[in-house]
């Protein structure tokens, strides 16, 4: 197989050593609109070739790859992912809070039903998203998410500044926000790829509902997943350990992206 990664920052580069391993792949292509990142990422990957961040570089390579995963932006999202689609290659997406929007959401996910290439989300920074998905085949009544992060996750944020909150003064657990999830990417841009991924399988972005804390001891990304419907009750933690080269990142992020590929890549799933 050969895959395409955009991005070589905290997730593409764990990817690129993993895939680097991986016998299911002969060889990647890596991009990176810092172009020194995704070089530096081919000097170390034997099985890693560059390519130019450009439309017309990553167009004339999809013909030769079986799956993108994006591992940039939000931004990336927007401009790639429906020109991937388009050419009916599958796409694995990490910056998930872009379908948030509903504008793009539906470019992507229409373009998806209709040229064949598939969409993939990972479970990214949270647990607990294959039981909401199998809730969602029933009645699901209420899904809420309380994510606790350090302040360094809250900083320079216009909401908080508006309302007179300074994350750096607080000395005690602080709930910042509570409300649905709509409101929550649109108050907390940074903190958007959770509150979209759980809103996108269970009961979308107006019913799911979100607390955001900062806890000013902590240095962790917490994620407590609780949702109740017609099968019972799941109540689901998960403590996530930061990404040193990028705390806003969980380093299960990067291990989802790889279990999604390791999926995609063999016949035998478990668990799904
Ligand atoms: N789904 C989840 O739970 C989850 C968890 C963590 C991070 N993420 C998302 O995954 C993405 C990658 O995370 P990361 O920690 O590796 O980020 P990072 O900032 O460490 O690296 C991102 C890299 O992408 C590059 N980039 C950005 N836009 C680009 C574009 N349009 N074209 C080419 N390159 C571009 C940047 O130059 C950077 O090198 C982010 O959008 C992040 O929000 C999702």
């Amino acid at each position: 197989m050969r895959l395409l990664i955009i991005g070589s920052g905290a997730i593409g580069t764990t990817l690129a050593k993993t895939i680097q391993e991986m016998e299911e792949f002969d060889i990647f292509y890596i991009t990176d609109k810092n172009e020194e990142r995704a070089k530096k990422i081919a000097k170390e990957c034997s099985k890693a070739k560059f390519i130019s961040p450009t439309d017309e570089s990553i167009k004339a390579h999809l013909k030769n790859v079986d799956l993108v995963v994006e591992a940039a932006s939000q931004e990336a999202v927007q401009r790639y992912v429906p020109i991937i689609l388009g050419m009916g290659v599958d796409v694995l997406v990490m910056s998930v809070g872009a379908f948030a929007d509903d504008d793009v959401r539906e470019r992507c996910f229409n373009v998806a039903k209709r040229k064949g290439g598939r969409l993939f989300v990972p479970s990214g920074a949270i647990c607990g998203t294959d039981g909401l998905s199998s809730a969602s085949s029933d009645v699901i009544h209420s899904v809420e998410l309380v994510s606790t992060k350090g302040p360094k996750s809250f900083q320079d944020n216009p909401y908080l500044r508006s309302k007179g909150v300074d994350v750096n003064k607080l000395k005690e657990k602080t709930v910042l926000f509570e409300g649905s999830a709509r409101d929550a990417v649109a108050h907390f841009p940074k903190n958007v790829n959770v509150s979209a991924t759980i809103s996108l399988i269970g009961i979308g972005l107006d019913k799911t509902k979100v607390k955001l804390v900062c806890d000013p001891s902590s240095d962790c990304n917490t994620h407590r997943l609780e949702v109740k419907g017609e099968f019972g009750h799941i109540v689901c933690e998960t403590d996530n350990v930061p990404f040193p080269s990028n705390p806003a990142t969980s380093y299960l992020a990067a291990l989802s992206a790889i279990s999604a590929i390791r999926r995609i890549a063999g016949n035998v799933w478990i668990g799904i």
